[in-house]
Parts: C-alpha cells; sequence; structure tokens
C-alpha cells in the first residue's frame, strides 16, 4: 500500500487528484469509480478545473458510482445523482449515458441490484476506484456486519451512518434509512484503489482499516487484502498511524 501523507485537505485533493489525473491521460477510456460526500468535493473540483484548462478529457471514460439512497428520486438535492450531477458531471464533459449510478426508485431492488453488477462487468471492471471512509470504517455503503457482502445489495443503514449523514437534510427523520450499494466483491476487483481522507474524526475509523485486524466489523479493513491501494489522507485523518 502507499501512503500519501498530506498536510491539509487541499493538498490532499490535489494528491488524489492527480492519480485520476495519471489514471485517464494514460488511458482515456478508464472506468472510474466514484464516491460522494464530503471528501470528494475537493478532489472534483480539480479535476474540472483541469477539464476546464483542457488538460483532461472525459469523453471516452465511463463512470460507475458506489452508492445511492433507496427511494430517494434522482432530482431530489440530497441524492447521490444530484450530488453527481452538481459537483462533477455537469462541469465536465463525460457523457450521460455513461455515467451509472444504482437507481434509487427501481420497483424491484434485488433486480437492480444484479443489473448493477452486470454494468460493472459489461464495463470490463473498474480501472480506479475512489473510496471514502465512514466513521464506522464502512465503503460504499458496506456497513459493519458479521460478513462482507459480496455484490450489489440493498443495506441498511447503520445509525452512526444516518447521525453523520443527517448534516445534509432538514433533520434526522428525513435521511434515508436503505441504500442500494456496490459489495465489497466489486469495490475489490478494482485494479487500483484510492482511499481519500481528511480530519480528525476520521483517524479512528483509517488506524482500524489500515492496522486493525481484517473483520466484517470494519468493512474498510478488507482494502489491507487489495495489491493496489493508495491511502491519501491529511496529518490529522492519518495522526493514529504508525508510519
Ligand atoms: C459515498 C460513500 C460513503 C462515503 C463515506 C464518507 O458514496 O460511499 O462511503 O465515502 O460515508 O463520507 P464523507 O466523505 O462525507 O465523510
Amino acid at each position: 500500500m502507499t501512503i500519501y501523507r498530506m498536510k491539509n485537505y487541499d493538498d490532499m485533493s490535489r494528491k488524489a487528484a492527480s492519480i485520476f489525473y495519471a489514471q485517464l491521460t494514460l488511458n482515456p477510456r478508464s472506468v472510474l469509480g466514484l464516491a460522494t460526500g464530503s471528501t470528494p468535493l475537493g478532489i472534483y473540483r480539480q479535476l474540472i478545473e483541469w477539464h476546464r484548462k483542457g488538460d483532461l478529457d472525459f469523453s471516452d471514460c465511463v463512470s460507475i458510482n458506489l452508492d445511492e439512497y433507496k427511494d430517494l428520486p434522482p432530482e431530489h438535492p440530497q441524492s447521490y445523482f444530484y450530488f453527481m450531477r452538481q459537483n462533477l458531471f455537469k462541469h465536465i464533459n463525460i457523457k450521460p449515458e455513461n455515467s451509472y449510478l444504482p437507481d434509487s426508485m427501481a420497483e424491484d431492488a434485488q433486480r437492480e441490484c444484479a443489473r448493477y453488477d452486470a454494468v460493472i462487468e459489461q464495463s470490463g471492471g473498474i480501472d480506479l476506484q475512489l473510496l471514502g471512509l465512514g466513521h464506522n470504517g464502512h465503503i460504499g455503503f458496506n456497513e459493519p456486519g458479521r460478513f462482507f457482502e459480496k455484490g450489489t445489495h440493498v443495506v441498511t443503514l447503520a445509525d452512526s451512518t444516518i447521525e453523520a449523514n443527517k448534516r445534509f437534510f432538514e433533520s434526522i427523520d428525513d435521511v434515508p434509512r436503505q441504500a442500494i450499494t456496490m459489495g465489497i466483491r466489486c469495490i475489490m476487483q478494482a485494479r487500483r484503489i484510492v482511499v481519500a481522507v481528511s480530519g480528525e474524526a476520521k483517524a479512528e475509523a483509517v488506524k482500524a482499516c489500515f492496522q486493525g485486524p481484517v473483520t466484517p466489523e470494519v468493512p474498510g479493513s478488507i482494502l489491507q487484502l487489495h495489491d493496489n491501494v493508495t491511502l491519501v489522507g491529511d496529518e490529522e485523518a492519518l495522526s493514529l498511524l504508525d508510519l
């Protein structure tokens, strides 16, 4: 595993974005696994800036997002569909037909999960997957549990995740209780993974994921078994690691 210990959020964002820059430059047809949440915002801003300068072209790439809240319509400002549009897609030249998110409104959620796994497979698999880390060590919305769920699945969000994400909603009651998320197998099959972390509040999760036992109770700990993971964090988020 490669670890980049950056001074602050902005440096972390630039460094993580530079890995996407390299990936797209070397292979413009890359399949990118994307994440939402607060952490990637700086990365996306940087990618947009490089695109505006003419240095990054997204026209041939494919994007596949990790997850989506269940039963939240795409036009809802807190849906991940909306997030991706506002914070990345509408500012770059990725083709709408090349960017995938789980369909939160699908009537048959199980079928939607199978469809999403097929999308990933038919794309040829993810070349570069971006991950944030939940405070409880979740990746995507793979919450702590007794086993690792492999494929795309419907998940009931952990109380700690609902608590952490209430900041985006008017009240905690408005936070969806369920989501559709890529499973651990899809994530682990990505050829390269970049984990972006920032802030002291993530320090314990980072320690548990990267220097604790590999256990489904800390889903991100499975990343220790992947042979091409780059952890990019600011000093606060990496402060508990023995480096
Ligand atoms: C988002 C996702 C989540 C977040 C994690 C961290 O698509 O899959 O795993 O990456 O909850 O969120 P932030 O960055 O808001 O701390």
